[in-house]
């Protein structure tokens, strides 16, 4: 068995580094493929149709790229295309590989953190708007009260660079202060690019209220996964290897992603589609 496979990681955009990053950390000996979208980003007000075509094209992308797994990094995506990508795309075109998404590790973990069973959930329109949080605690709890609060700002300012001003203090504010008024305990930052905002989060919540952001799980989540599968872990090479893939421009990912990704990173420019 050839042991030179990596694990895909995928994102509408560079948000998803703070993900691999956590994964990293984890379990730092195999390879990793990383693909942003970063052409097309954000995903978060995309109808589902798109975002599945969008989806299956970076799909096709990566396993060519020899990946064994892929983690959509992308709550967008997790909410939208896993599911279908998981029963139909895969099964169909590449039946011994896998696809992971970040939904489900995030509200096991909003199930044990939550005392008072009120959850509340930051995430893009689409997210929100596909019920897959919701659909997930009901599995596991369903007196659990959800409140989600899509944040469409979020991901522009981010996406320009803006995360030190104080513009998003003022935005955060405007988004998270209905959900403490609901008197939440647990938050789940249900978007790629909300875990950089963690600690101005927190100040706006204080410390009463847990925040679980998803580069801190999905790394220990599938750690677990590979450990209870071993037919995919095998086929993992160890050779640490790191390849950066971008749709866009390669100069902002590599300026912007250095501050998702904690390091100096080298991107090579790819097209997903013939247009792009
Ligand atoms: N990656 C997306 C998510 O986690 C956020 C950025 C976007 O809207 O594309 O939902």
């Amino acid at each position: 068995m050839t042991k030179n496979k990596s694990i895909g990681i995928f994102d509408s955009g560079f948000g998803g580094l703070d993900i691999m990053k956590g994964i990293v950390r984890e379990l730092p000996n195999y390879n990793y493929i990383y693909l942003g979208d970063t052409a097309r980003v954000p995903y978060g007000a995309r109808s589902e149709k798109v975002l599945y075509k969008f989806t299956k094209q970076a799909v096709d992308f990566l396993f060519k790229k020899n990946c064994e797994i892929i983690i959509f990094a992308c709550n967008t995506v997790s909410s939208n295309a896993l599911r279908k990508i998981q029963k139909k795309y895969i099964p169909k075109y590449y039946p011994r590989k896998k696809a992971l998404g970040v939904i489900i590790p995030a509200v096991e973990l909003a199930v044990q953190k939550t005392k008072n069973k009120k959850v509340g959930v930051v995430a893009t329109l689409r997210t929100v708007e596909s019920k897959s949080f919701l659909r997930e605690f009901s599995k596991i709890d369903n007196n659990i009260k959800i409140f989600q609060k899509a944040c469409p700002l979020l991901v522009p300012i981010i996406e320009t660079g803006e995360i030190k001003t104080e513009k998003i203090n003022e935005v955060l504010k405007n988004y998270i202060m209905p959900l403490i008024d609901k008197k939440i305990d647990t938050l789940i930052l249900g978007c790629t690019h909300y875990g950089i905002l963690k600690n101005k989060i927190k100040k706006i919540m204080g410390n009463n209220i847990k925040i679980i952001a998803e580069s801190d799980i999905v790394a220990k989540k599938l750690k677990d996964y590979l450990r209870r599968h071993q037919e995919i872990e095998k086929k993992i090479g160890r050779e640490k290897k790191r390849i950066f893939y971008s749709t866009g421009l390669v100069k902002k990912f590599e300026i912007l992603g250095k501050q998702f990704y904690g390091e100096k990173i080298k991107v090579q420019k790819i097209k997903l589609s013939k247009n792009l």
